[in-house]
């Protein structure tokens, strides 16, 4: 199998790569393409997976490339991973929503609309090229926001595009663990958009678990959603909400930790990679310590640095193994490549799954998985609490895609305006207009 991955300079390859060495089973991944924009970048990697491989009798062959239609001939499997404005962008986007008093976050809120209508025009000449160059492909989106930027993948790739995220998956495993159940054998009522779902129940041989959960507020307390909600909360909403419902169920707080603290996530995150592909340009920096615990330790920054909000603390060493985004997309990719039937929490079409939802919007939903693809599974209809953000946002997502296709200011305008973290049309109108100015990849908006 040959898989291609665009955004092939990004941090987060080698966890991808690391996960393909463990593979060892017949139509495994055999070849890897890197495709990247950035030379430096694509280089940096390259060595790294080189270090990976290292004694590695099997290891997928590695080619670097910045041809996009080389890179995309011949894939069984494309991940789509670029970051458009890279993490200047995302510190922009943070910037700007902060300075107007509203959440400047990566995907969620002002600032996830911004980089959704700066990512949208390039996923989408993505996913038309893919289609003519690779037409038999299955495109695994990683790309954030991963919901918006699946749906306007979707519209040329259809059913062949996938998007996944690590954060369902990750509060599952985490639940189950506190219950005392095998992660494995549970089924996860999960659903909503992306960042923007809900656990209601977790079922275990027939029988649900959660109501145990919701009714102990020590076991509440004893992980990180529990302690990042608290136990009242979530016992009176009746379900454990993603994490990034924080920023909507603690609004003001998050907003105000974001402007007290010194730099934004992206800012931050900017200056730890710069210093990484800075030292991987010297061709004598020595061989990385090892991958996975570079990974725990950002993780776990992560966490100390953000969500000390509702003071949640730092994620747990043993939240993270299992999880993670490319155990998520290899579990996918096996499913696909090997028809191993398998149920994951992915980004598809709805299909009916959420009635108040038409059959193209797409939803983060459990699915069925094998050779034909991921296959949204019925769900309990949505109370009502959650009918309303989730048909918010999506009718967010939809003005940004309209805005995206169309240039229109208006609809970009409405996509601010309509986000249930946006207090003012006023506020909205400023915001396209802070935006525009500093991105560059904004200039397709027109003046209506
Ligand atoms: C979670 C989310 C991802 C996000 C990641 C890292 O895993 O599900 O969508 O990319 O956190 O966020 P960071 O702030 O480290 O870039
Ligand atoms: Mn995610």
């Amino acid at each position: 199998m040959k898989l291609t991955i665009l955004g092939g300079g990004g941090f987060r390859v080698p966890l991808v790569y690391g996960a393909l060495l463990g593979d060892h089973a017949e139509g495994r991944v055999s070849r890897v393409t890197l495709y990247d924009t950035d030379a430096d970048r694509l280089t940096a990697v390259a060595r790294v997976l080189a270090e990976q491989a290292a004694g590695i009798d099997d290891a997928p062959v590695v080619v670097a490339t910045g041809d996009l239609d080389e890179a995309l001939r011949g894939a069984d499997f494309v991940f789509s991973a670029i970051r458009v404005g890279g993490l200047e962008g995302r510190a922009a986007d943070e910037r700007v929503a902060l300075d107007e008093g509203v959440l400047g976050q990566e995907t969620v809120g002002a600032g996830g609309i911004a980089y959704g209508l700066r990512t949208v025009p390039v996923a989408t000449d993505l996913a038309r090229r893919i289609a003519r160059l690779a037409p038999d492909a299955w495109v695994i989106n990683f790309t954030n926001p991963a919901g918006l930027v699946t749906e306007a993948m979707a519209r040329y790739l259809g059913d062949r595009v996938i998007g996944i995220c690590d954060s369902p998956v990750g509060l599952g495993r985490r639940i189950a663990r506190v219950l005392g159940a095998d992660p494995d054998r549970a089924r996860i009522d999960y659903v909503g958009l992306n960042h923007l779902g809900w656990v209601r129940g977790l079922w275990v041989e027939g029988r649900d678990e959660l109501p145990r959960l919701l009714a102990d507020p020590a076991l509440l307390g004893s992980f990180e959603e529990g302690r990042l909600f608290g136990s009242e909360w979530l016992r009176s909403l009746g379900a454990i909400p993603n994490e990034y419902l924080h920023y909507y169920y603690f609004n003001r707080e998050a907003v105000r930790a974001y402007q007290d603290a010194e730099q934004t996530r992206g800012a931050f995150l900017r200056e730890q990679q710069e210093g990484f592909y800075a030292r991987m340009k010297d061709p004598a920096a020595p061989p990385l310590a090892t991958w996975d615990r570079t990974r725990a330790e950002r993780e776990a920054t992560y966490m100390a640095e953000n969500r000390d909000v509702a003071g949640a603390g730092e994620r747990e060493e043993s939240d993270l193994e299992s999880g993670g985004y490319e155990q998520v997309a290899l579990a996918l990719m096996r499913a696909v490549a090997r028809n191993e039937r398998t149920s994951l929490i992915l980004d598809v079409r709805n299909r009916g799954t959420l009635p108040e939802l038409d059959a193209d919007a797409v939803v983060e939903v459990p699915c069925l998985v094998d050779a034909n693809g991921a296959h949204p599974v019925a769900a309990d209809p949505l109370p009502y609490h959650a009918v309303g953000l989730v048909t918010a946002v999506k009718a967010v997502e939809r003005a940004v895609l309209e805005a995206a296709e169309s240039g229109s200011r208006a609809a970009a305008v409405r996509a601010f305006a309509l986000h249930p973290l946006v207090d003012s049309v006023s506020v909205a109108r400023r915001l396209v207009e802070g935006y525009t100015r500093v991105h560059p990849g904004l200039a397709y908006l027109g003046r209506s």
